[in-house]
């Protein structure tokens, strides 16, 4: 088997004396697509954020590509050019048109000249379908669409691994659709990705593992199938069922404070 594409051993973070993460052994291959799901709190923004050193894990070994991100003697910044990432909020600037968005990150951090930058720009425009939004300013732009900008900005830059932390959530329902045919996209291109999604569907269909996070550790890694459809441990299943029926959870979570 080829060299995995990340490798997280013994990992652990914690914020002052909040243990957020408390042990993480993952290995993704080239080319894998993996969903993390679990509760609020477990941990799973903290994990994709210590990937691409976002935040400095208290202990224990990040690798992406070959490279210790973790040696202290890394290059970080080439490191994290080879590690994209979508969040929530799309944190496009406003005042810059979406091929400005596209080719200002290109320009500064890979120092590509204005005519590649744009080459690139527009390849990627094209690849999330929004050629024609090319001079448009963000703010005329739809949530989807705003995304789907953020994903292409991310992906002019070359990465070999995307990570998404839960790119639909603050999207109204009808444009969730549209972002996650770019990422099945990407999926299909063959892009290592790790998506913190509770896009049930999604993760079931794309996915070619899911990973249940409760507590800072991994409950359970597997096929979609195994657990999504046939969850080993109550945690999952306890997950899952209130995933299903939304007003129970928010009964727990008030009650849990
Ligand atoms: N920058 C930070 N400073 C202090 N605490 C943090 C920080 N980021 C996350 N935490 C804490 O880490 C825990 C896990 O958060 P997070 O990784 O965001 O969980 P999730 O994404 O699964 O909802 C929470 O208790 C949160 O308050
Ligand atoms: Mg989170």
């Amino acid at each position: 088997m080829s060299r995995p594409e990340i490798e997280i051993r013994d990992l652990h973070k914690s914020f002052g004396d909040n243990h957020v993460l408390r042990g993480i052994d993952l290995e993704i291959a080239q080319g894998e697509v993996v969903c993390v799901i679990g509760p609020s709190g477990s941990g799973k923004s903290t994990l994709l954020r210590c990937v691409n050193l976002l935040e400095e894990p208290t202990k224990g070994q990040v690798v992406v590509g070959g490279t210790e991100l973790t040696d202290p003697d890394v290059d970080i910044d080439a490191v994290r050019r080879r590690i994209g990432m979508v969040f929530q909020q799309f944190n496009l600037f406003p005042h810059l048109t979406v091929t400005e968005n596209l080719t200002l990150p290109q320009r500064r951090v890979l120092r590509r000249d204005r005519a590649q930058a744009a080459k690139v720009a527009a390849e990627n425009l094209e690849r999330v379908g929004l050629t024609e939004k090319a001079s448009a300013y963000p703010s005329s732009l739809s949530g989807g669409q705003q995304q789907r900008v953020a994903i292409a900005r991310a992906l002019a830059m070359g990465p070999e691994v995307m990570l998404f932390d839960e790119p639909t959530s603050a999207l109204d329902p009808e444009l969730v659709g549209d972002v996650l045919a770019v990422m099945r996209m990407l999926a299909q291109d063959g892009m290592t990705m790790m998506v913190v999604t509770h896009e049930m569907t999604f993760a079931r269909e794309v996915a070619d593992r899911v990973i249940f996070m409760d507590g800072g550790v991994i409950v359970e890694d597997g096929s979609p199938e195994q657990v999504i459809t046939n969850p080993q441990h109550e945690r999952t299943r306890h997950f899952l069922s209130r995933l299903l029926d939304p007003a129970m959870a928010n009964v727990e979570e008030n009650n849990a404070g």
